[in-house]
């Protein structure tokens, strides 16, 4: 009887383990930020700054281009969002001046936000402005081809997202960094089957897993007639550089005070 329980408590948390969503860090903040009012001002997504009447600077700054004029570290991000303001700024009488004179000014999130929930945020800014960003030139080359070929719309900027996906066995669109990759692509092979045909093999011969994958209300396209030569192999070079230590944000060593935020959703790097 009691072996029997066991195998029933080993299956049912396999299964589990299978089918329970596994959002990245990006993901739970860029959803994080639209619940918590970021978008009011920042635009969706981040995007597009609210005009901000009275301050020199025309619009409220966005995540992308602007960021770089105020934060320079994943640090500092972190601070504007907690503090409202960066160390360096903090003390700067025409900041205060400056802060003063606009309609629009940066909350201060650390008394309503979890550390850990700040953390979110911070990944999904950095994300945003596609930081950490690659050193090799085939992995940049890759990053910019997905942009251009129009991967990013489905899955987010620098492939880091899992925008919905109604119907689908998680329910979004899974993510390049994510802890399900490993489940859908077993290596380079399977990453062109992938992309060429907008199905792996393995799956194709799998009626259970189509089945599954036709219930969703995007599909991965198959891109073979669009790929220039070379296009796969910096795509690949690309996700690789993502998976590792150096594509991830949050594997940059964190600040002392952060440690309550190490997160144990299970969101895996490779
Ligand atoms: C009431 C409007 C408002 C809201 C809401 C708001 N911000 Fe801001 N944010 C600003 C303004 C204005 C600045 C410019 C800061 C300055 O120089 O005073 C800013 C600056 C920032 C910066 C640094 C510069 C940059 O490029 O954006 C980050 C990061 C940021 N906000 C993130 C967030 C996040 C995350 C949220 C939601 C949790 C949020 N903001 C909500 C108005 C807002
Ligand atoms: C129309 C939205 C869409 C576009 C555009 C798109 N994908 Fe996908 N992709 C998906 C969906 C949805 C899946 C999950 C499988 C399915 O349901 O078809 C997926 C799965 C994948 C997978 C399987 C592994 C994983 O975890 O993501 C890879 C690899 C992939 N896409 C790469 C790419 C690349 C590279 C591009 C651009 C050349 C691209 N995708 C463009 C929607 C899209």
């Amino acid at each position: 009887m009691l072996a029997v329980a066991a195998i029933a408590v080993a299956l049912g948390v396999a299964f589990y383990n299978q089918t329970r969503p596994r959002l990245t860090a990006p993901e739970r903040g860029r959803r994080l930020a639209e619940a918590t009012g970021c978008y009011g001002c920042h635009g969706p997504e981040g995007t597009h700054g609210t005009p901000n009447a009275g301050r020199s600077e025309p619009t409220v700054p966005d995540w992308q281009g602007s960021l770089m004029m105020y934060a320079d570290t994943e640090e500092d991000v972190r601070e504007w969002i907690r503090d409202g303001v960066n160390k360096a700024r903090r003390e700067s009488e025409s900041w205060k001046a400056a802060r003063q004179s606009g309609t629009l000014r940066m909350p201060a999130f650390g008394k309503r936000l979890s550390a850990s929930q700040i953390e979110d945020l911070v990944a999904f800014v950095m994300a945003s402005a596609g930081r950490p960003e690659p050193t090799d030139s085939m992995a940049l080359a890759g990053r910019d081809r997905a942009d251009v070929l129009g991967c990013t719309g489905c899955h987010g900027v620098g492939g880091r997202l899992a925008r919905p996906n109604p119907g689908s066995f998680k329910g979004y669109v899974p993510p390049w960094d994510g802890a399900d990759w490993p489940e859908l692509v077993n290596g380079k092979d399977e990453f062109r089957e992938w992309v060429e045909h907008g199905v792996s093999n393995r799956f194709r011969q799998n009626s259970i897993a189509m089945y599954l994958l036709r219930r969703g209300a995007l599909h991965m396209p198959a891109f073979e007639k669009h790929l220039a030569p070379g296009d796969v192999d910096a795509l690949w070079a690309y996700v690789e550089w993502l998976r590792s230590p150096h594509g991830s944000a949050a594997a940059a060593p964190a600040p002392p005070d952060s440690a309550a935020s190490t997160d144990s959703s299970g969101v895996g790097r490779g």
